[in-house]
Parts: structure tokens; C-alpha cells; sequence
């Protein structure tokens, strides 16, 4: 069975071709990051524009690639949200003319629950498991029961940790995104400012990032500095604070899976996972865990976890989604 998968939740134009929920023949993204570089985060309307133009020829580039025609594609999947709606209307838009150009069923996929499977697809599953799903929009905490069952154990209260990351690297002057900037000079650093993430009161498996967020402002720019005030840091120094932000997040992360266990392995999924440090930190943390992160490829939003995901969908539950189906900005994620 082949799927062809549209990814337009945001700033990437994905398209895909994946065989049986596994072998990715083709896996292309056209991303335009480099026009919201300048704004410290994604603009919608550009955005949606690059996908009006992008999506297109890359579902041609996949097609070329994977030596696959319409005729022999099986089913198309689409990121249904949660993500901007106008991009996501593109994207679904694009896969209901091709259910009806090309005659084959479409359905709709959350995103977030393909970040988390872009982990599993080419690794053993070992469930019951603990899933982190880190992304520029979402930080989750779960237990996966089976690819597409789920319990939800926690999320965050304000900020995403991926947003923080971008947030905190505006702070420092670094461009969007800005999770790789915030790697890469966390590197050259120490950390030796005493961050701290939030505990929520509610739920000890929440998050909250944005007093991480602040105390990061005050540590660069003076107490009760604003966002405009000038940096008071070395270069060195801001590499140290660099490096604090990074550590206080990742301990915090591990604080909270540690409070899940016992499980049988653990899946990572979303751009923040492309951490290096996130990753060492973990295994140290955990020695005798499995632990599966997505290949770099995948972490990032792509129409391969789309695809693939789509694949266990529709054999569940072979029919396809209605012409009228919308799209969702927001998905609670029990609402898989
Ligand atoms: O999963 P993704 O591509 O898009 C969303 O669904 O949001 O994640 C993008 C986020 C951005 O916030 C970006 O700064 C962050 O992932 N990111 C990283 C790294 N690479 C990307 N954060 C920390 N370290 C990285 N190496
Ligand atoms: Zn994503």
C-alpha cells in the first residue's frame, strides 16, 4: 500500500510517499523559514503564500522521486491540524482535489500524534511506552498504549518548549527558529545561572516555560529589563546563559518522565528532539530505557509521519475522510 502525505501545518511544505506505514521512497520539504527569519517567528500570510507555490511541484518532486504515478498511489493523507489554518486549508484543499482528480479515498491526520509516530516507524514497539512530543507548537507527555491510543499525562500551560527556544533566541539576538542557534552556543558554554522551569500545581506531569523565559530576559538585560533593553552579557556569558536555559529545560523533562515511570520505552518526537544535548542528557539519565528518537529528517514537521501514520489509520478503519472534513487549528489530543 502506498500513501502519499501533505504536510502544511506551518512553514514547511511537505510532501511524501511512504510504503505500508514504513518505507519512505520519497520524503520532500520546501520549508520558508528564510522569510520569517527577520520576524522572529512564522507569518501566517507568507507562510500560506510559499505553500500556494511550493506544493504543486513538490508533490511532482515526490511522485519523480519515489518513480511513482497517481495511478498507483492508494491513499493520501493529509495533516488535518492542529497547526494555521490557512496553511492547513491549503494542504487539505490540495489532498481533496487529488481524492477526486486521481479516484482514491483521502483522511486527515493530527500532526502531533505523527510527530510521535515519525519514532516508531522503523523501531521495535515496546508499549506500554512514555512518548515526548517537543515542537515549536506542542509539549506532550503521554503513555501510548498502541499507535493511535494514548493517555494523555501532560502538557504545557503557556509556552511550547520549541517556541521558548525560538523566544529565548530572539532574546540573544539569533534568528528563527531558533532551537539549532540556542544548540549551537549552549555548546561553547557552561551552565552556571540557576534556572529553573515551572512546576504546575494542578498536575505534576505539566509544563510551563514561560518564567524560564523571563528569568532568561533578567539574567541578559537586568531585572525587570524589557525585551528592547540592550544585553549586559559578555559573549561568553551569554553562552553560559545559553547553556543554563537548555539544561533547566532538559532537567525539568526528565523530572517529569521520571515521575511516569515505570515504562517500557520511551518515543521522542518534534524539532526540538534534534537536540543533541536533549538526547545525551536522556540517555544518561535513563541507561537501561529504550529510547527511540526520529532520524533528524523526520523531527522536524515532513509528510513522511504524516503518510506513514495514515497507513495504520486506514487499515484500522478503510474509508475515507468526507469532502467536507475541516480543518482544526487546535486538536485536544485525546481527539486523535
Ligand atoms: O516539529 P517542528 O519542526 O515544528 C512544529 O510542529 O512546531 O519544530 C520546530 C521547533 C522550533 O521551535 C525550533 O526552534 C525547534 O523545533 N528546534 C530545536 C532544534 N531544532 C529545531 N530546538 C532545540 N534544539 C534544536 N537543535
Ligand atoms: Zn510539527
Amino acid at each position: 500500500m502506498l500513501v502519499l502525505g501533505i504536510e502544511t501545518t506551518c512553514d514547511e511544505t511537505g510532501v511524501s510517499i511512504v510504503e505500508k506505514g514504513q518505507r519512505i521512497l520519497s520524503n520532500k520539504v520546501h520549508s520558508s523559514s528564510d522569510i520569517h527569519a527577520q520576524y522572529g517567528g512564522v507569518f501566517p500570510e507568507l507562510a500560506c503564500r510559499r505553500h500556494i507555490d511550493a506544493l504543486i511541484p513538490t508533490i511532482e518532486e515526490a511522485l519523480k522521486e519515489a518513480k511513482v504515478t497517481p495511478e498507483q498511489i492508494d491513499l493520501i493523507a493529509v495533516a488535518k491540524g492542529p497547526g494555521l489554518i490557512g496553511a492547513l486549508l491549503i494542504g487539505l484543499n490540495a489532498a481533496k482535489s487529488l481524492s477526486i482528480a486521481w479516484n482514491k479515498p483521502f483522511i486527515g491526520i493530527n500532526h502531533v500524534e505523527a510527530h510521535l509516530y515519525a519514532a516508531m516507524m522503523n523501531a521495535p514497539r515496546l508499549f506500554p511506552a512514555l512518548g515526548l512530543v517537543l515542537s515549536g507548537g506542542h509539549t506532550l507527555l503521554l503513555k501510548i498504549l498502541d499507535v493511535g491510543r494514548y493517555e494523555r499525562l501532560g502538557t504545557t500551560v503557556d509556552d511550547a518548549l520549541g517556541e521558548a527556544f525560538d523566544k529565548v533566541a530572539s532574546l540573544l539576538g539569533l534568528p528563527y527558529p531558533g532551537g539549532p542557534h540556542i544548540e549551537a552556543l549552549a555548546r561553547l558554554g557552561t551552565p552556571r545561572f540557576p534556572l529553573k522551569a515551572g512546576a504546575v500545581k494542578q498536575n505534576p506531569f505539566d509544563f510551563s516555560f514561560s518564567g524560564l523565559k523571563t528569568s532568561v530576559l533578567y539574567a541578559l538585560k537586568g531585572p525587570n529589563a524589557t525585551k528592547k533593553a540592550p544585553s549586559l552579557l559578555t559573549p561568553e556569558e551569554q553562552c553560559d546563559l545559553a547553556a543554563s536555559f537548555q539544561e533547566a529545560a532538559f532537567s525539568d523533562l526528565i523530572h517529569k518522565t521520571s515521575l511516569a515511570l515505570p515504562t517500557r520505552a520511551l518515543y521522542f518526537g518534534g524539532g526540538v528532539t534534534c537536540n543533541e544535548t536533549l538526547r545525551s542528557r536522556f540517555q544518561t539519565a535513563f541507561p537501561d530505557l529504550p529510547l527511540f528518537f526520529p532520524e533528524r529528517a523526520l523531527c522536524v514537521d515532513n509528510a513522511a509521519m504524516i503518510a506513514g501514520l495514515a497507513y495504520h489509520k486506514f487499515c484500522a478503519s478503510p474509508k475515507s475522510d468526507p469532502l467536507d472534513l475541516i480543518p482544526l487549528a487546535k486538536i485536544p489530543f485525546y481527539e486523535v
